[in-house]
């Protein structure tokens, strides 16, 4: 394994992971690789949970900060939350025991927009960052560091860290090496300049990641797998809301709103977004392109197709078949695919510049078009913002998805007032559920109303969505957006109270 180590003096720092995770103290701040469960550290989250475990039967406290890039997996999130290591966890996360701990009061989360993190850092919003834990595929020679299967905010955590814990992981194919694009362009404002990008897949930057090599106090091999989570096929619903938005793109190709190649498409994960992307390659699309946070298999599948000429991302989230094609290929994967920095994956600057078209899930949408992502029942947090917000906000066109119920029909997509807003009414243009499309742009406020109600809410939740419609446009305070302050969130009371949003249970 050592072979994946050129540099003589890294080589020197190799140490097993409990040595290295001895050198993390109590009240540290840690900052580590990870984004969507790919390019995380594997050994030394898991070591640093057992020495946390150990501290707290001898009754001494050890939690930590922990900052990543994004999402990780059970060796990292999972690991450190079940032993109640971390004090506060930010800026994105979608592990059931770290969401039960934040729901139940026992750690702070901070959700954040993901292209504001590597800022707030330089900003000092963070304080100092004690260790960086970050994943590499290999050292070379001069000591520059090949990135693994995510950038995220690597290049922040090596720079703005006092020491840096390096783990270099055999089981990352050597072939990524080539295929990032670490720019260091960036400055804090009023030193900032243009970012020189035009097109998703240009390279603006560097393959590879610097890093103060005296700033490095261990380096762990390890031969570990990545989530890998298998690949979700696309159910009925979501292929009802993919042809949906799908027909809507048609539609918008034919007004001349768009070309044939449509526009750099941004893509959340999960369902719709497998099932969107499977229509695309049906309706016959060519030439398209990605810019976009996270490539998942069916983008794999669609530049093998042709159907897109080139993606741009932060990290991949294969599962096991998705990564084998990639291994298998990937020599012709790296002349299509750039990995970059979620800074400038997710860059408002760049997002407006391109015209992504961004296509994100949601938990609920109300009459007026906001849309809350993270939040059950406004109080309990589901996982972040995640990059939604970087990419609905300065998107061509921002559309947001759901099935139009949940919890068994229990609940409605579609409700009065959204219970927590991550995204304005001013920044949501498109509504999809498997019921149909709300295109609300151009509309005003009342004007969306009708047409979120009529195309989006499911059948059995439309009749109390237009009795509530209805009286709040003659009983409102205000006749602009109508609502009725005493009913407006009542749907959420009543599903806490009954388990359901239908009046009866
Ligand atoms: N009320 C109560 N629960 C709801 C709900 C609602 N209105 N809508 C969804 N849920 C629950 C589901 O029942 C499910 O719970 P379960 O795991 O206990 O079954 C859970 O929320 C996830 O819903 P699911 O239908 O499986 O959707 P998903 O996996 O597509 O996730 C989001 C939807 C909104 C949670 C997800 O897209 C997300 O985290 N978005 C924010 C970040 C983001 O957009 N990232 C991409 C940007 S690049």
């Amino acid at each position: 394994m050592s072979n994946r180590i050129h540099h003589p003096q890294l080589l020197q720092r190799r140490m097993g992971a409990s040595e290295a995770a001895a050198l993390i103290q109590p009240g540290d701040t840690v900052a580590m690789s990870g984004f969507t469960g790919a390019g995380y550290p594997k050994a030394v989250p898991q070591a640093l949970a057992a020495h946390m475990q150990a501290a707290h039967a001898a009754g001494q406290a050890f939690k930590v900060k922990l900052l990543t890039g994004a999402s990780t997996a059970p060796e990292l999130d999972g690991a450190l939350a079940k032993v109640g290591g971390m004090e506060l966890r930010l800026p994105y996360q979608s592990d059931p025991t770290t969401r039960a701990r934040i729901n139940a009061g026992e750690m702070e989360y901070i959700d954040l927009h993901l292209s504001h993190v590597a800022q707030y850092a330089w900003f000092g919003f963070f304080g100092d960052i004690d260790v960086a834990v970050v994943e590499v595929s290999g050292i070379l020679e001069d000591g520059r560091l090949v990135p693994s299967s995510s950038v995220g905010n690597n290049k922040t955590w090596l720079e703005q860290a006092g020491k840096v814990i390096l783990e270099v992981n055999a089981w990352q194919p050597a072939g990524l090496e080539g295929m990032h694009d670490i720019y260091y362009g960036t400055a804090l404002p009023p030193q900032r300049m243009p970012i020189p990008l035009l097109r998703p897949n240009d390279r603006i930057g560097e393959p590879y990641l610097r890093c103060d090599l005296d700033k490095v106090i261990a380096v762990v091999q390890t031969d570990a797998a990545d989530r890998n989570t298998p690949f979700a096929l696309p159910d009925h619903t979501s292929k009802a809301i993919a042809g949906h938005l799908l027909e809507f793109l048609d539609h918008e190709v034919r007004r001349g709103r768009l070309t044939a190649q449509l526009l750099p498409l941004q893509s959340g994960v999960g369902n719709f977004a497998n099932a969107v992307l499977a229509g695309l390659a049906q309706g016959g699309y060519r030439g398209l392109t990605a810019y976009t946070e996270v490539i998942q298999d069916g983008m794999l599948g669609l530049i093998r197709q042709g159907v897109l000429d080139t993606a741009s991302a932060t990290a991949f989230s294969l599962s096991p078949a998705g990564l084998e094609a990639f291994a298998c290929d990937i020599d012709f994967y790296r002349e299509r695919i750039v990995l970059r920095p979620q800074e400038i994956s997710n860059h408002p600057e760049l997002i407006r510049r391109l015209g992504c078209i961004a296509l994100n899930g949601m938990i609920e949408a109300d009459l007026y078009g906001n849309v809350n992502s993270t939040h059950i029942a406004g109080s309990a947090i589901m996982n972040g913002i995640g990059g939604s917000g970087d990419f609905a906000r300065n998107a061509y066109l921002s559309v947001f998805m759901a099935p139009s119920t949940a919890k068994g029909g229990q609940v409605s997509a579609i409700v009065p007032m959204a219970s927590h807003v991550d995204h304005t009414e001013h920044d949501t243009m498109v509504l999809v559920t498997e019921q149909g499309l709300a295109d609300l742009r151009g509309l005003s406020p009342k004007q969306r109303a009708r047409v979120v109600i009529d195309n989006c809410a499911h059948p059995d939740f439309r009749p109390l969505l237009h009795d509530y419609f209805d009286r709040a446009c003659r009983d409102s305070y205000g006749k602009h957006t109508p609502h009725l302050l005493g009913e407006a969130l009542s749907w959420h009371q009543r599903y806490l109270d009954t388990g359901s949003m239908r009046i009866g249970g």
